[in-house]
């Protein structure tokens, strides 16, 4: 058990102190978690190995799944890559600082590890002034993924990081709660069109404004699991996003799942079991069980995408043992929380028009 420090600091002007404290242990090959846009990071040296592997081994994360590398400067990008394709300038002028992962062709200053043995490597510019001063102060990219244990709903808050990472971690920089509340977009352009391996904080609307044409991976909308080919998305192939309790995902007309939902809550009640229900500020009304709560609006999926982690993680600390919970309309950030909800439920889908 390391000791791990906690330092609050303003989310938009961070004390220069503080920083200089976290990018000291990330200098030395500490992990330090940071707030971004979307969700806490847990950051390392990107090109150290031995911190790298350190924040595997932190966050019980499979070797195979390569972090986010996270910059704050776009000349960054030529410096860990071998070749920038027109495409990718165009977006990172326009979505940089942002939520959008792009994979590049790695040059080979990236280590092996940093990129599990891959010839890619996924960049991205976050749009937060804690994370940007840090890898600024720390005067090196930082591989951050999501500062969670491996197969957890990612952390909004520096609660949620303490709650899995307290005691495995160097220093936590607490910058309040996140605004976007899911991970970015994992875009990769080495195939034409270019094809989104992860939804997330920007919508796949914005990205055909800017391309034309950009295809989904057969994961991305998956509703049940899909064998994929080893390569082109290492972490689709994990269980994620799940809380302790059982996750059952109900989809389709609304008034047909509010019945199904009720009809759900009876059988499990009469067996005895601890009944949470995901619900909408729209229909929480129409439900009776252990404990219920709200998304949001359904009219506000940027609101309902800031929301669900933390509502996943609120159902574990209630002790339920059954979660229920409502589809969202698939537009907007709406699909990156129907592709969260989906994997949650491990495949867990019913159905109902
Ligand atoms: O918003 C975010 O992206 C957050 C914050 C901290 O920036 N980070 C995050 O990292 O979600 P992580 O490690 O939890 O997710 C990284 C995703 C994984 O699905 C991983 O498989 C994928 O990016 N990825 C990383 N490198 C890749 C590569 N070379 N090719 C394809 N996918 C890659
Ligand atoms: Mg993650």
């Amino acid at each position: 058990m390391k000791q791990t420090l906690v330092l609050k600091v303003n989310p938009s002007k961070p004390s220069i102190k503080k920083i200089q404290v976290a990018a000291g242990i990330i200098r030395k090959g500490g992990l330090v978690a940071f707030p971004t846009e979307t969700v806490y990071g847990l950051g390392a040296d990107a090109l150290n190995p031995d911190a790298v592997l350190a924040l595997f081994k932190a966050k019980n994360r499979p070797l195979d799944n390569p972090p986010i590398v996270h910059i704050e400067n776009i000349n960054t990008v030529y410096e860990l890559t071998e070749y920038v394709p027109p495409k990718a300038v165009l977006l990172m002028k326009q979505f940089w600082p942002g939520p959008l992962t792009l994979i590049f062709h790695r040059s080979k200053r990236v280590p092996d590890v940093t990129v599990a043995g891959l010839e890619t490597v996924a960049i991205r510019m976050p749009q937060h002034a804690v994370a940007l001063a840090l890898i600024r102060a720390s005067g090196c990219a930082i591989a951050a993924p999501s500062a969670n244990l491996a197969g957890k709903p990612s952390p909004t808050s520096a609660k949620h990081v303490l709650a899995d990472l307290d005691g495995r971690i160097d220093m936590v920089l607490d910058g309040g709660s996140t605004r976007i509340g899911v991970e970015s977009t994992v875009l990769d352009l080495s195939l034409d069109p270019p094809i989104v391996l992860r939804p997330g904080g920007t919508p796949v609307e914005a990205l055909r404004k800017v391309l034309g044409d950009v295809q989904l991976h057969p994961f991305v909308v998956a509703e049940k699991e899909v064998l994929v080919e080893k390569a082109r998305s290492p972490g689709m192939r994990y269980r994620h996003y799940a809380p302790n309790a059982k996750v059952i995902l109900v989809e389709g007309q609304l008034q047909a799942v509010i019945a199904k939902i009720k009809e759900l809550i009876g059988s499990y009640r009469r067996e005895g079991v601890k009944v949470g229900v995901l619900a909408t500020d729209e229909t929480i009304a129409n439900y009776e069980a252990d404990v219920v709560k709200s998304l949001g609006s359904r009219f506000n999926l940027t609101a309902i995408a800031q929301n669900l982690f933390r509502l996943l993680r609120e159902f574990d600390y209630e002790g339920v043992d059954v979660v229920i919970a409502e589809g969202v309309p698939i537009e907007g950030l709406g699909l990156a929380v129907m592709n969260r909800l989906r994997k949650a439920s491990g495949y867990n889908i019913l159905k109902v028009v």
